[in-house]
């Protein structure tokens, strides 16, 4: 299979980390953002000889800046104007008490994990083209699923689960121009989402990750999103895939 040309939202930690390490190790190349100009620096030394061969281009980003995503987008179109797998991972939690969450954060919350997937997408499509069967992928959460007491912030469950509707409309929007749109809902993943929160996190995965009552990590994202992006699911659109250790069951 010949490379593919990979954007990842977020990849400078946690899972979107990860996925950028897939991608590459899978030999694709990948671009990848994130605000915080420390962790671009940190991907940088992380995989020094990828961006030198220009297999890696971190920058320094916010996915809820419409004018950054239209920068972004005008260097893919100038690195070969193409784009075969999008990840929408950029995400955030604060958690807090239903009623006393503040307005401020429930629009920051549902811009970075809702509003701004439908911007990049919207921007990427015309990208894609369709003989090269692109894919979008979005990041979205078990939280989604359902009003676990477990899951601490209700405008995090609700930009997810409205990001669920999202892949869904996507699909039908884009499967007729040879676009796939998927998504993957993590169980609990140990990352800086969780820093200051370890008992918490560590309670939550052994009340609700049957399988093993370990974390998922990573790598275990990351491989179903190289699934989803993969010719094996050629037919697979609109669905959200649970890699969440079981935390979904009830
Ligand atoms: N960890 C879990 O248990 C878990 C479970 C289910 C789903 N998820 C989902 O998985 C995705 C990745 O989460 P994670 O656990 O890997 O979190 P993380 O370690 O906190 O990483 C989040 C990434 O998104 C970037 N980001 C956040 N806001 C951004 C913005 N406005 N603009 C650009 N980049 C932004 C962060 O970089 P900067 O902060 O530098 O911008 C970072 O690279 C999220 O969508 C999350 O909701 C996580």
């Amino acid at each position: 299979m010949d490379a593919r040309i990979v954007c990842i939202s977020g990849g400078t930690s946690g899972i979107g980390a990860g996925l950028v390490a897939a991608f590459l190790d899978a030999g694709d190349r990948v671009y990848t953002f994130g605000r915080s100009p420390e962790k671009i620096a940190a991907v940088h030394a992380r995989w020094p000889e990828a961006v030198a061969a220009g297999r890696l281009v971190a920058l320094a980003g916010d996915v809820t800046d419409a004018g950054f995503l239209q920068q972004l987008t005008e260097r893919l179109e100038q690195d070969g104007g193409r784009l075969d797998v999008l990840v929408n991972n950029a995400g955030v939690i604060r958690s807090s008490g239903t009623l006393e969450e503040s307005l401020e954060h429930w629009r920051e919350t549902l811009e970075i994990n809702l509003v701004a997937p439908f911007a990049l997408t919207q921007l990427c499509a015309p990208l894609m083209d369709p003989s090269a069967a692109p894919v979008v992928i979005n990041l979205s959460s078990a939280c989604a699923q359902h009003p676990f007491a477990t899951c601490t912030s209700t405008s995090y469950s609700v930009a997810k689960a409205g990001l669920d509707m999202l892949t869904r409309r996507l699909a039908l929007a884009l499967g007729p121009r040879g676009i796939r749109v998927n998504g993957v809902a993590p169980g609990v993943v140990a990352s800086e989402m969780w820093s200051g929160a370890d008992d918490l996190m560590q309670a939550t995965v052994e009340r609700r990750h049957v399988l093993g009552r370990q974390v998922v990590t990573p790598a275990d994202v990351a491989e179903s999103v190289l699934f989803l992006a993969s010719p094996r699911a050629r037919l697979v659109t609109g669905a959200t895939l649970n890699v969440d250790a079981g935390y979904t069951l009830g």
